[in-house]
């Protein structure tokens, strides 16, 4: 049975994050970030960002977490964590939100600061109208 996303799933969660965020290789932006991803089982996947001298092939941390959750074989993600230390958390980026949106366009995000404050948000209203695989369809393909 799919994992409730619950306030004990959020804490792991975001100590997992956190803990990521730690690894982040970030020596450019001194932006120092940690994601999370839970399959539907509970598993956590985690990502930090990798950042590098030519800076457009930085990678983000959720993007990060995406490709160890599918490299671990899970695509069924029921919740990502996202913490930086930052005043306000701070929300993924258009790409993230994207790539995110491809494992579950409707997850729960919950963005969290070192310093404990959280807010949740729902992908779909992150990334209202998102292009998807049925944005994929043909016209000869419609019935
Ligand atoms: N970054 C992320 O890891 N996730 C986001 O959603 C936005 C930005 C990283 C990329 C770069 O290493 C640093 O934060 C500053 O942009």
């Amino acid at each position: 049975m799919t994992k409730q996303v619950d306030t004990a799933m959020i804490h792991a969660a975001v100590a997992a994050a956190s803990a990521a965020r730690e690894k982040a290789y970030a020596p450019y932006s001194s932006f120092f970030v940690g994601a999370a991803l839970v399959d539907a089982d509970g598993n956590i996947h985690v990502g930090c960002n990798v950042e590098n001298a030519s800076y457009g092939l930085t990678n983000c941390a959720e993007r990060a977490a995406a490709a160890a959750a599918t490299v671990a074989g899970r695509r069924d993600i029921v919740l990502c964590v996202v913490v930086t230390d930052t005043a306000e958390p701070v929300a993924p980026c258009g790409a993230c939100r994207q790539v995110l949106s491809e494992c579950n366009p409707d997850m729960p995000i919950v963005c969290a600061t070192l310093s404990g404050i959280q807010k949740m948000h729902n992908l779909a209203a992150l990334l209202p109208q998102a292009f998807g695989p049925e944005s994929l369809r043909k016209l000869s393909e419609n019935s």
